[in-house]
């Protein structure tokens, strides 16, 4: 993956001054720069077109010869434009659909998107940050490709195969306070890692807030995303990874599971504690609003635990692994890494992820 091509559709030329509170306050010419400067990052060079013509954008589709990959915010043709969706299907590059609202959360006529289907992924809600997040997913695909699997009728129970030599496998839970915003692109990183290692996984999705989801239809969902990851797996019992309320959804799920390890990162366990970012103290309200996934209600899993925190986490405080590690006794190990925050544990050059790869070797 080396040359990208960023398509913006119609209206977001006005970005900055059309409905702030919607799509934020950056000009469109400020973030075409800022997703140059992401690519550079990635060691991609990114091209930038807007156009409010639909003939203009299926034309800039056709003409992307020369690029590895594209990435496209259609706007409002998201909904309506299955001109464009023939032309995304008719090209050979993966298509990234990208959002800067929540589109599942708005109108109802935005729920819909013609594109989904023959679009490589779509991430929404994430403010500009779901360009660099729809970049890196050019990047991850590309660098270790996968296989979807379905485990449920719902588009979200899935889970991404990545094949590897190893004998043993693992399940990624990616977290994002339960909400429908954050998907399993957040947990890619680890998965190419761990790919890269000879490790096999299964990157799942599952149903969150926002998309049928709340604390019984998503553990169920976490639940049969394991039981349906160990069944295409090695079929030694693998090993699941969750960050943040992945961590919390791989911890409530793993008693039900045969597990070899269970790793949790970053883990929110108590998103009413203080500390815990407010996003999360109210997202934790609604997912489980009677607390039956407290800790003090989970059973502890019969397989050694592995806990690792940064210490500058301000989304999450490390005091949760910390509790959690506690409730856990003698089973669970706890690490703690000075200057590694939420985010930055997803980063497999992280101390974090290296405490995680070097207990993985010590398992076998
Ligand atoms: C949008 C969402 C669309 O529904 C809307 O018509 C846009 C922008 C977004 O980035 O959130 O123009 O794609």
């Amino acid at each position: 993956m080396r040359r990208v091509l960023c398509l913006n559709g119609p209206n977001l030329d006005l970005l900055g001054r059309r409905e702030p509170g919607v799509y934020g306050s950056l000009s469109l010419a400020e973030l075409e720069l800022r997703v140059r400067g992401w690519g550079v990052d990635l060691g991609l060079e990114v091209d930038c077109f807007q156009t409010n013509g639909e003939r203009e954008l299926i034309e800039a589709v056709h003409g992307s010869a020369s690029h590895d990959g594209i990435i496209v915010n259609p706007g409002a043709l998201t909904h309506t434009s299955f001109a464009l969706r023939d032309a995304v299907a008719a090209v050979d590059i993966p298509v990234v659909e990208v959002h800067l609202s929540n589109v599942r959360q708005r109108d109802r006529w935005r729920r819909r998107s013609v594109l989904a289907g023959v679009a490589a992924a779509t991430i929404f809600g994430r403010g500009a940050g779901g360009y660099r997040a729809a970049l890196r997913h050019l990047v991850d695909r590309a660098a270790c490709p996968f296989e979807p699997h379905r485990y449920g009728p719902h588009p979200d129970q899935v889970f991404d195969l990545r094949a590897a030599s190893g004998s043993r496998g693992g399940v990624l839970i990616h977290g994002g306070f339960w909400l429908d915003e954050w998907g399993r692109d957040t947990t890619e990183p680890w998965a190419v890692d761990l790919c890269r290692r000879g490790l096999p996984t299964a990157n799942l999705e599952y149903r969150r807030l926002g998309s049928g989801g709340g604390v019984v239809p998503t553990v169920a969902d976490v639940v049969e995303g394991v039981r349906a990851a160990s069944g295409v797996l090695p079929e030694a019992p693998p090993v699941v990874i969750g960050h943040s309320a992945g961590a919390h959804l791989a911890l409530a799920a793993a008693s039900q599971a045969n597990l070899a390890g269970l790793v949790l990162v970053s883990g929110v366990y108590d998103p009413g504690a203080p500390g815990v970012d407010r996003t999360g103290a109210a997202a934790g309200r609604r997912f489980d609003p009677d607390g039956s996934t407290r800790l003090d209600q989970l059973v502890t899993p019969d397989c050694p635990v592995l806990l690792v925190h940064g210490a500058a986490d301000r989304v999450v405080p490390p005091d949760q692994s910390q509790t959690a590690a506690e409730a856990l006794g003698a089973a669970a190990e706890l690490v703690v890494c000075p200057e590694v925050g939420h985010f930055d544990a997803l980063d497999p050059a992280s101390e974090v992820w290296q405490s995680v790869v070097e207990w993985l070797r010590r398992l076998d």
